[in-house]
């Protein structure tokens, strides 16, 4: 077959990607090759729908619920989603202004493209590092992405001050995100009542909540911007079943925002028509059944992130703070790469797959490495405290090994 003459187009040359999807790839190959890894890359839950859940879903294939649904979603669901997102925010939120989607995910692009123009200048401003689609898909979609940093200093929260400052009169879109991946970091009620303040002085500007590590919060409540005053109207606020109730591949998120809900709706007529039909089923049954499976998962990743944080202190050059949040630690190994001569994180992640046999993700996955802030690795802690164990020991081998001693 000869090659195609037909060019690609620059917006699709130059679309990012979730390098987990890349690096996992490097761990099966690996796997396959009869290599023992330990992985801590891909951030989902490692147990299973609730048992109500996949009763739902099977009860919804034989029931027949085979076609298309409303774009929008079902009525059920798009009720459903309303009342707990409301609940959870203190809000009260009309079965109208939500959109059900295939997972949380589109929505990220569908706000970018209807809060800017393609090459017009316009501004988002996105936290970095951060979940690597943001940056990707402002720069598919001909907008201008303006980094903010998270810093370390403040528990990867950003600092206010710096927000501000990076507001011009063509900034349309500011993404948050709490709690945060890849840190595990959430914005408190303090961060968030500084961001309002600001917010208010920039009445232009939309923000999109993204929310889908709600219920994974370690201390204190959630909070989200939505609930503040004034913020409501302009906030974009995004959840899903996926990390919620381990239905990552289900493939289920929602949006409530007035304005845009029938804009989301005419993104997704154009996309995927709908959410698939069985899994909407399915996340009713998660919504409105027991919670006590989602809440002992979030009672597990706690435990988790106590063990893989304390393991991780002990070794030499390894410096990680206890996330608030989602399930991912994202400790400082600055010391760590000079201790055994890697020039960076990305070297030092290398060296961890192949020498000793474990998956992680470095900084450089999730956007520029904020100046100042040193060199990370990312753990997804969404795994058992048996490989958490096991990984922690093997890289504390490694540096022993490595330092020649
Ligand atoms: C910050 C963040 N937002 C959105 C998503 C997408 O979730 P969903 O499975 O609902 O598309 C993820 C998934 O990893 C995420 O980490």
């Amino acid at each position: 077959m000869s090659a195609s003459q037909a060019a690609v187009s620059r917006r699709a040359g130059k679309l990012g990607t979730e390098n987990a999807f890349v690096v996992l790839a490097e761990v099966s190959e690996l796997a396959r090759q009869g290599q023992d890894i330990v992985s801590f890359c891909i951030g989902q839950p490692d147990f299973p729908a609730p048992e109500h859940v996949q009763q739902a879903g099977i009860d919804a294939i034989r029931g027949g619920r085979h076609g298309y649904t409303p774009s929008a979603g079902i009525p059920e669901l798009r009720e459903a989603a309303a009342r707990y997102m409301g609940r959870m925010r203190d809000l009260t939120i009309a079965p109208d202004e939500v959109v059900v989607g295939a997972g949380a995910k589109p929505f990220i692009a569908y706000a970018i493209m209807s809060t800017t123009d393609h090459g017009a200048g316009d501004e988002v401003i996105y936290p970095v590092p951060g979940f690597p689609i943001y940056e990707s898909q402002i720069v598919a979609s001909g907008a201008k992405p303006v980094p903010l940093y998270l810093r370390e200093s403040r528990a990867f929260a950003f600092d206010p001050n710096e927000l501000e400052d990076l507001i011009t009169d063509r900034t349309r879109l500011l993404i948050l995100n709490s709690p945060q991946n890849p840190t595990g970091g959430i914005l408190g009620r303090s961060d968030l009542e500084a961001i309002a303040d600001i917010m208010r002085r920039h009445p232009q500007v939309w923000i999109y909540a993204d929310e889908i590590y709600s219920r994974l919060v370690f201390e204190g409540g959630f909070e989200s911007i939505a609930s503040l005053p004034d913020m409501r109207a302009r906030t974009i606020i995004s959840d899903g079943c996926s990390k919620t109730w381990a239905m990552t591949g289900w493939r289920i998120g929602f949006v409530a925002n007035e304005a845009l809900a029938p804009i989301f709706t005419r993104w997704v007529t154009n996309t995927d028509s709908c959410a698939s039909h069985i899994s909407q089923w399915a996340a009713v049954a998660a919504i409105d059944g027991p919670q006590d499976e989602a809440e002992s998962m979030r009672a597990k990743f706690l435990e988790r992130r106590d063990l893989i944080v304390a393991r991780l202190n002990e070794i030499p050059g390894f410096r990680c703070q206890a996330s608030g949040g989602a399930f991912y630690a994202w400790p400082n190994v600055t010391e760590a790469c000079q201790i055994i001569g890697c020039s960076d994180s990305e070297a030092f992640r290398k060296r961890l797959l192949h020498e000793a046999g474990v998956a992680v993700l470095a900084d450089i996955h999730f956007g520029e490495r904020v100046p100042g802030d040193g060199q990370h690795i990312r753990f997804s802690y969404a795994t058992s405290n048996e490989s958490i164990i096991e990984g922690v020991e093997r890289i504390a081998r490694f540096m022993r090994q490595a330092r020649g001693g």
